[in-house]
């Protein structure tokens, strides 16, 4: 912290939150509340004498609890700035000003209650959210006594109470009457690997068994006369020098018990805490007794994730850690681009973990800026100007807010925050949103080629790039038979798949339509493939209506691992599609007449005689000249014929 707060390259803003995050890569602007300490930190020297005096006596947090602070007081001994502050709601006085004891006691005159917040805003080119993780209160967990018994503890507790610098100074002792306590018990995975969620969460929180290990051991070396066992289901010791740690716990004698006790009671008496436990390696039940109880609690999401998770648009985990843009590859990036992310807020970590994370996200955001340009994907959304009509649903469901849009303009994409998801393309009821590479006409002339011949033979099926796409090849990769009558259209995210296109296949005669994408909180566009959902929901509801059978309208999720269940799919897709007549097809065909379906979108010239402005939907390139048929008009830069007109000069 030291060298972080000397660092002439980093600002430190502490006691400030951060209220609102805009913009994009390069671009991004924060707006921070630098809160009033009422202390002047610039000159206070933490002597001190302001918390003798406070005659507020609060529980001291950094202590969690063990502890007691004044309402000015030092947040912790390392902290940087090393200035005291004041808790605005503790202070006497604040309300009115009553007390006023620090201030006499302030020799420099550092205090001063007419301290206002402060509101920084700062221009940044990247950001990495590094905002941690909390444990997990055991609270809930009614068998092991906590917050019953005063000699239970979490494992965070125990740690600040047997700290030099915790509330007994380095002393051993037992909170109910400060006894040394000579057996300690540990029992593991609190509030972890549990598949009910009224007892915790399903995931390893990482850091408990080390930490157990780590404390059993100093408690060793410093106290060997007390006796530790911990009771646990699998002692994850993975990492450099763990397993050693371990065995040298175990050689010097603390007690490994594999099972977890089921009920702690107390000896009214004495405090001591009884348990029995079932030892899952000698197939016994096992009574025992201690002077205290450490209980090692795993760890959650911090409290503040979700409101920066919605800040920076970033997708999270079913368990509510941010997620990384790809697990192997880009283990520190976001979807979101220019965010990076580093520590607890990720996964559970320790130390080690998350400052090798911190260090790779720092180098990831500085190549970033050490770039005079950044270059991105050319799968963007161009707006077409004309087609607009200002609606704004674009911006709503963008899960980057890459579009910008004003009221009585047409919306614009901002290209450098866009990933090419195409949720706004197929959102739109104007047609006014194109997608470079992706584009409807691209997709469209893939539904006329595979359901040119015998397009009764045919599974139309639209797979997701990342999971389902993926998922398909896994299949064919590991050689599992499944029938061919499916043709795959590839788009971005399965967000993609705009409505028309599938009303589109099943009036030129597809029997089956699949859509299908990453599992919900795999979609590698935050949650895209909610808007998938929402729309397959409203085509149900028009198959309902115009007497088609629905299930012809498949919606599957597939990840990129799931060969077997893709394969699964295609089979369901099989006996849906042989289960379809000539019949019916003729009988859908005649149906969807009725629906205005619209074509393949072609370059849109007004005047034909007169200039407008091209776009490559390929490599972006614009230009200016006269409409020319389709043969001719081709990009002067890469010679692709995929072009746009954007709007007449
Ligand atoms: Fe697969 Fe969105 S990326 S559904």
């Amino acid at each position: 912290m030291m060298d972080v707060g000397r660092h002439p390259n980093i600002k430190l803003l502490t006691f400030s939150e951060v209220e609102d995050i805009s913009g994009y890569v390069g671009n991004f602007n924060v707006r921070i509340r630098k809160k009033a300490r009422f202390v002047d930190e610039t000159e206070c020297t933490s002597c001190g004498d302001c918390a003798v005096v406070c005659p507020i006596v609060i529980p001291d947090e950094y202590q969690v609890g063990l502890g007691s602070r004044r309402a000015i007081f030092l947040p912790f001994p390392q902290a940087v700035p090393s200035a005291y502050i004041v808790n605005a709601y503790e202070c006497l006085g604040q309300n009115p000003i009553a007390c006023g004891k620090c201030i006499e006691a302030c020799e420099k005159s550092c205090i001063d209650f007419a301290m206002q917040d402060v509101i920084i805003n700062v221009d940044v080119g990247a950001v990495i959210v590094a905002t941690g993780m909390d444990l997990y209160d055991p609270t809930p967990l009614d068998e092991y006594g906590y917050t019953s018994f005063p000699n239970v503890l979490t494992s965070l507790e125990f740690e600040r109470l047997i700290c030099t610098g915790g509330p007994l100074e380095g002393k051993l002792g037992r909170p109910s009457d400060l006894a040394f306590p000579k057996r300690i018990g540990f029992i593991q995975c609190v509030g972890s690997r549990t598949q009910d969620p009224e007892r915790g969460n399903p995931y390893c929180s990482n850091i408990c068994c080390m930490n157990t290990i780590k404390t059993t051991q100093y408690l060793k070396d410093a106290y060997p006369e007390v006796e530790s066992t911990v009771f646990y289901t699998d002692l994850r010791a993975f990492g450099k020098g763990f397993e050693e740690l371990l065995m040298r716990s175990k050689g010097n004698g603390v007690i490994y018990i594999r099972g977890l006790p089921g009920d702690v009671g107390e000896d009214p008496l004495t405090g001591n805490l009884n348990l029995t436990v079932e030892n899952t390696n000698t197939n016994r039940l096992e009574n025992y007794s201690f002077d205290m109880l450490v209980l090692a609690v795993g760890v959650v999401p911090a409290a503040n994730t979700e409101t920066i998770r919605q800040m920076v648009s970033l997708s999270k985990s079913p368990s509510g850690f941010l997620r990384e843009a790809h697990p192997k590859l880009r283990p520190v990036d976001t979807p979101t681009k220019g965010v990076f992310i580093a520590g607890g807020v990720e996964s559970p970590k320790d130390v080690r973990g998350s400052v090798t994370q911190a260090s790779a996200a720092a180098s990831r955001a500085s190549i970033l800026l050490n770039k005079d340009q950044f270059s991105v994907d050319a799968i963007t959304a161009v707006i077409d100007e004309d087609l607009c009509k200002n609606c704004g649903i674009c911006a709503d469901v963008c899960p980057f807010s890459a579009i910008l849009w004003k009221k009585g303009e047409p919306a614009e994409v901002i290209t450098a925050a866009c990933t090419g998801c195409g949720t706004c393309s197929a959102e739109c009821k104007y047609n006014a949103i194109l997608m470079r590479h992706f584009s409807d006409q691209t997709i469209y002339a893939q539904i006329d080629a595979m359901l040119e011949d015998d397009p009764g033979d045919t599974i139309v099926t639209f797979a997701c790039n990342w999971c389902s796409y993926a998922g398909a090849d896994t299949a064919g990769v590991g050689r599992m038979n499944y029938p061919p009558h499916a043709s795959i259209i590839r788009t971005m995210c399965s967000a993609r798949v705009s409505p028309e296109f599938v009303w589109y296949a099943f009036r030129k005669g597809a029997p089956v339509v699949l859509v299908s994408g990453c599992h919900y909180v795999d979609c590698h566009y935050i949650d895209a493939n909610r808007s998938t959902t929402r729309r397959v929901d409203g085509l149900w509801d028009g198959l309902d209506k115009a007497g088609i059978d629905r299930s012809r309208l498949m919606l599957e999720w597939c990840s990129a691992a799931e060969g077997a269940r893709w394969q699964h799919i295609m089979n369901q897709a099989e006996e849906t599609r042989l289960a379809v007549t000539p019949d019916m097809i003729q009988h859908t065909r005649s149906q969807l007449q009725e629906v205005r379906v619209p074509g393949p979108r072609n370059p849109r010239v007004k005047d034909e005689s007169q200039p407008a402005i091209f776009q490559c939907l390929v490599c972006g390139e614009e230009w200016s000249g006269i409409y020319q048929s389709d043969q001719e008009r081709s990009c002067p830069s890469c010679r692709s014929n995929s072009v746009h007109w954007i709007r007449s000069r």
